[in-house]
C-alpha cells in the first residue's frame, strides 16, 4: 500500500482487561490504578480497564479508572446482554470519555456448541447490544469474537448490520490465536471491500499468540487498512498472550517506510510501563523479549561490538533511548532528598501520592544507611512493596531473628504488629530459615497455605543489594502472590508471605460482607 500522509493508527491497550486474564497476572484495585496511571502517561489511545459484570473487583477498577484518569478513552466490556451493558455504564459514567465495547461470537463453533444460536440469532442479538449501548453513549465498539474463524459472508453481514446499528468501532479478534498473516490481511481486506457501510466505523483487529503470530497478523491488518490494534503491554493476556504493545508499536515507527503509519505512544515510556506491569503482576519479561527484555540492546560478539563502536547503525536498527532504557542506572544515595526522589520515580513511571511518597521516602533513607548506592531497581522494589500493600495494612513486620545452620533445626522468632496489638511466635521447625519464616508467619495470622512458587531474585548488581522475593501460595483453592523487598533475603520472605496474606484477609473480609468473588484479591 502506498500512502503518502501516514495514517495514525489507534492504540486499544487492553492489558487491564484481556492481559489481566493472564494465569498469575491479577492485581489489585491500587495496583490497577497505578497501571493505568502508567497507560496513560504512555498514550495509549484507548484503555479497557476491565468486564464490570465479571466481578464487583472489576466494576470497582473500571469505575475508579473512568473517574480518575484522564487523556485515554475508558472502556467496559460488556457481553450483548442487557445486565452486563446497564453494569458497564454504571461503572463508566464519570469516565471523561467512555466506550462501551459489546462481543458475541460469530463462529460456527460458537454458535454451535457455546451459544446454540442460529446466524440469524445471532445479528439480532448483536443489533440489540450495540443499540442498547448507543443509549448510554455514542462510543460503542462491537467484536465478532472469534472473526477469524468465521465465515466470510456471514462476518459481512454481522458487521453490516453491527455498523447500522451504530458501531463505530468494528473489531475483528482471533480469539484462539489460529490465523495467520495472509489470511488476517485477506480477511480486514475483504470487510473494506464487500461491507457496503465499512466507512462509519473504524476496522481493528485483536490477535492472541498462540502460534507466536499475534503482531505479524496485527500488522498484516494494519497493511490491510485497520485503522485500531488491541494490544497488551509485555504481550500479557490469556493462554500465550495477546500482541505485545511495545513490539507492534515499534515495528511501525522503526519501519515506517513500509508501513506509513503513526501512533500516538510516547515510545520513550515502553520500557518503564513494562518493568512496572513486570512488578506489579509478579511476571517476568524474558531477557531476550524484543524493545524491552534486558538483553534487548546488548551486543555480546566482540565483531558486533566492534562494528557499533564505529557506527550504531551497522547493528542497531532502534536506539535503546528510544524506548526509554536509562543511559545510566546509578541514580541516588544518602544526601538525595524527596524531590529527587519523587522526580526518579516519576520517570520511573510511577505516581505516587503524597502519602506513599513519604513511606518510601522514609525505607529510602533507612535502605541509604546499610547501601551507598542507591540503583532504579533499589527504587522500584520500595515502591512496589508501597504499592501492593497500599490496600492491605492489616498484617505489618516488627521484628525477628534468626537461627539456623548446619545439621540443627531452624528457629524463627517473629513478632507481627496488627492494629494495635502486637504478637510473638517462636517457632523450631522447617528445613531452612526460609522454610521456618513461613512457618512462622502461618502460626500467628492463623491461615495455612500451600507455597506454589517462590523466587528470590536481585533488585540491583552488588553484595548489598536489595533481595526481591516473590511468592505465589495458595489458600482454600485461590492463588494469592505476595511480593517483598530487602537487603536481608529471610526479611523480604516474610513481608512477601504478609502481603500475600493480607490480600487473603482481605479477600476473605471482602467475601463475608459480600462485596467481592474469588477472582478479585
Ligand atoms: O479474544 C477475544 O475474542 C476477546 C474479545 C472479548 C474481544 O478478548
Ligand atoms: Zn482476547
Amino acid at each position: 500500500m502506498t500512502q503518502t500522509t501516514p495514517r495514525t493508527i489507534r492504540i486499544f491497550d487492553t492489558t487491564l482487561r484481556d492481559g489481566e486474564q493472564s494465569p498469575g497476572g491479577s492485581m489489585n484495585l491500587s495496583e490497577k490504578l497505578e497501571v493505568a496511571q502508567a497507560l496513560a502517561s504512555l498514550g495509549v489511545d484507548i484503555m479497557e480497564a476491565g468486564f464490570p459484570i465479571a466481578s464487583p473487583g472489576d466494576f470497582e477498577a473500571v469505575r475508579e479508572i473512568a473517574a480518575t484518569i484522564r487523556g485515554p478513552v475508558i472502556c467496559g466490556l460488556a457481553r450483548c446482554n442487557d445486565g452486563d451493558i446497564d453494569r458497564a455504564w454504571e461503572a463508566l459514567q464519570k469516565a471523561e470519555r467512555a466506550r462501551i465495547h459489546v462481543f458475541l461470537a460469530t463462529s460456527a463453533i460458537h454458535r454451535e456448541f457455546k451459544l446454540r444460536m442460529t446466524q440469524d440469532e445471532i445479528i439480532s442479538r448483536a443489533v440489540h447490544g450495540v443499540k442498547r449501548a448507543l443509549s448510554y453513549c455514542d462510543d460503542v465498539e462491537f467484536s465478532a469474537e472469534d472473526a477469524a474463524r468465521t465465515e466470510i459472508d456471514f462476518l459481512c453481514r454481522v458487521v453490516e448490520a453491527a455498523i447500522d446499528a451504530g458501531a463505530t468501532t468494528i473489531n475483528v479478534p482471533d480469539t484462539v490465536g489460529y490465523t495467520t498473516p495472509n489470511e488476517m490481511h485477506d480477511r480486514i481486506q475483504t470487510l473494506l471491500y464487500r461491507v457496503p457501510n465499512i466507512d462509519r466505523a473504524v476496522l481493528s483487529c485483536h490477535c492472541h499468540d498462540d502460534l507466536g503470530l499475534a503482531v505479524a497478523n496485527s500488522l498484516a491488518a494494519v497493511v490491510a487498512g485497520a485503522g485500531q490494534i488491541e494490544c497488551t503491554i509485555n504481550g500479557i493476556g490469556e493462554r500465550a498472550g495477546n500482541c505485545s504493545l511495545e513490539e507492534v508499536v515499534m515495528a511501525m515507527r522503526t519501519r515506517h517506510d513500509l508501513y506509513h503509519t503513526t501512533t500516538q505512544i510516547r515510545t520513550e515510556r515502553l520500557v518503564p510501563t513494562s518493568r512496572l506491569l513486570s512488578k506489579i503482576t509478579g511476571l517476568d519479561v524474558q531477557r531476550n523479549k524484543a524493545i524491552v527484555g534486558r538483553n534487548a540492546f546488548a551486543h555480546e560478539s566482540g565483531i558486533h561490538q566492534d562494528g557499533m563502536l564505529k557506527e550504531r547503525s551497522t547493528y542497531e536498527i532502534m536506539r535503546p533511548e528510544d524506548v526509554g532504557f536509562a543511559k545510566t542506572d546509578l541514580v541516588l544515595g544518602k544526601h538525595s532528598g524527596r524531590a529527587a526522589l519523587a522526580d526518579r520515580a516519576r520517570e520511573l513511571g510511577f505516581h505516587l501520592t503524597g502519602e506513599q511518597l513519604q513511606v518510601v521516602f522514609d525505607q529510602f533513607k533507612i535502605l541509604a544507611d546499610k547501601k551507598k548506592n542507591i540503583f532504579d531497581g533499589d527504587i522500584i522494589a520500595l515502591i512496589q512493596q508501597q504499592i501492593a500493600g497500599a490496600t492491605n495494612t492489616a498484617w505489618t513486620l516488627e521484628s525477628y531473628s534468626v537461627e539456623s545452620g548446619t545439621k540443627r533445626v531452624p528457629c524463627v522468632e517473629l513478632t507481627l504488629r496488627h492494629g494495635e496489638k502486637v504478637f510473638t511466635e517462636r517457632v523450631q521447625q522447617g528445613d531452612g530459615p526460609i522454610d521456618a519464616a513461613f512457618w512462622a508467619v502461618e502460626s500467628i495470622i492463623g491461615i495455612k497455605t500451600i507455597c506454589k512458587e517462590f523466587r528470590v531474585r536481585s533488585a540491583t548488581i552488588g553484595r548489598d543489594a536489595m533481595g526481591e522475593v516473590n511468592v505465589e501460595v495458595e489458600h482454600e483453592g485461590q492463588s494469592y502472590r505476595g511480593t517483598g523487598a530487602s537487603t536481608d533475603t529471610v526479611e523480604a520472605t516474610i513481608l512477601a508471605m504478609l502481603n500475600a496474606m493480607n490480600r487473603i484477609v482481605t479477600e476473605k473480609s471482602l467475601r463475608s460482607a459480600g462485596k467481592v468473588s474469588p477472582q478479585d484479591a
